[in-house]
């Protein structure tokens, strides 16, 4: 049976998605056995689409390529009603989809308007796929409950290190560790920055250059204050150390105070600036924080250079366990979301 799959947002995460699924379709299937309909497409510019039988996934990609509405969506099904215009909240509650993936935006300070998606997913028994911070980082034991609740999936993998695997790495293969602490790289876009000031950028060309790459949005203050660590780690202290923190638990500083005169002295004493996301356990809790931390050359952390992410788990079975990865991008969030989408299938 195929998977019914509704995406709200289908930007470059939703449209990243579509594609692999379309590259990857025979593997998929013969690996698998599983086979994906995207039976609707829910955004707020590019328009809407439902077809209770799948959507040509092609056609879909090819209209916001040419930068036309997916109202121009023509289906080539016999008898076929497709509905256009359905809002999220329509969309995930009356199209037939087992599975909302919800690839709208990220506020991370209300958290809106992905929480109200989620909970009216998991409300209509329906399984919800994100890598959206807003729910994760604000409301996830909530969000947790609903979906066990309605004996449905709350799947988080993209959140923290886009396709790179953390969350599934801990509920998986080091279930049976206990993680005592996790130190990280979480921020691609200020870890390239800090990489580039190293080879005499000023602070201001080198954002101007991560704007132009696309690694920082027009507004970077979400990155180089910290807030993006500070999601992240708010995150991994709750899904991986059940710890219920919010914001004003972790200590967060972002890049900014960081001159080039503070990178050229570290990098006289071997040493090298990077903004680092900790946490810890300690004897009432938890202990976390996103700060600039100078790290000698000989951590493995110190060698992370670019947009790059890292993270390492301090097990008391297997030591130290590493992993170096992508912490953003078309395909490798929309990797995030495969991955999530297959345990559902897996488990089904
Ligand atoms: N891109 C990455 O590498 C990456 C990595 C990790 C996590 N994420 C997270 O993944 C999510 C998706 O990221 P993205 O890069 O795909 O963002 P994006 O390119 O900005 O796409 C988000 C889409 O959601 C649509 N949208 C906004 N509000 C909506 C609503 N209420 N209902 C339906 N659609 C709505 C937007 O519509 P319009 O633009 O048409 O208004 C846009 O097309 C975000 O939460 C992001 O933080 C992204």
């Amino acid at each position: 049976m195929k998977t019914k799959i509704a995406l709200i947002g289908f930007g470059t995460v939703g449209q990243g998605l579509c594609e692999i699924l379309l590259s990857k379709e025979d593997y998929l299937k013969s690996k698998y056995g599983f086979e994906a309909s995207i039976v609707a497409i829910s955004d707020v510019l590019k328009g809407a689409v439902y077809c209770k039988e799948g959507l040509d996934i092609q056609q879909c990609l090819d209209l916001v390529k040419d930068a036309k509405n997916l109202d121009e969506y023509k289906c080539d099904g016999t008898n076929c009603n497709c509905e256009k215009g359905w809002d999220a909240i329509r969309t995930i509650k009356e199209t037939n989809a087992d599975i909302i993936c919800e690839l709208a935006y990220t506020d991370v300070k209300t958290g809106e308007p992905a929480i109200t998606h989620c909970k009216t997913a998991f409300e209509n028994g329906k399984h919800v796929v994100t890598s959206n911070k807003g729910p994760a980082a604000l409301k996830y034991s909530e969000m947790q409950n609903l979906a066990e609740k309605n004996n449905v999936k709350f799947l988080i993998e993209g959140t923290v290190m886009s396709g790179s695997p953390v969350l599934n790495l801990v509920n998986g293969p080091l279930a049976g560790c206990e993680i005592t602490a996790i130190k990280g790289i979480l921020n691609g876009t200020t870890n390239y920055m800090l990489s580039e000031m190293e080879k005499g950028m000023t602070y201001d060309n080198v954002l101007k250059k991560a704007q132009e790459l696309g690694y920082a949005e027009a507004d970077p203050t979400g990155d180089v204050e910290g807030f993006d660590a500070m999601a992240k780690v708010i995150i991994l202290s709750n899904v991986v150390m059940n710890a219920g923190i919010n914001a004003t638990d972790v200590d967060r500083q972002g890049i900014t105070n960081i001159t080039p005169e503070m990178i050229s002295d570290a990098k006289k004493e071997n040493s090298r600036w990077k903004l680092i996301g900790s946490i810890e356990k300690v004897k009432d809790g938890i202990k976390a924080s996103v700060k600039p931390e100078k790290l000698p050359l000989t951590h493995p952390l110190a060698n992370i250079m670019g947009a790059t992410n890292a993270l390492t788990f301090i097990t008391d079975l297997l030591g130290d366990v590493t992993i170096i990865g992508a912490g953003a991008g078309k395909i490798e969030t929309g990797y995030s979301i495969l991955t999530d989408i297959l345990e559902i299938h897996r488990k089904q």
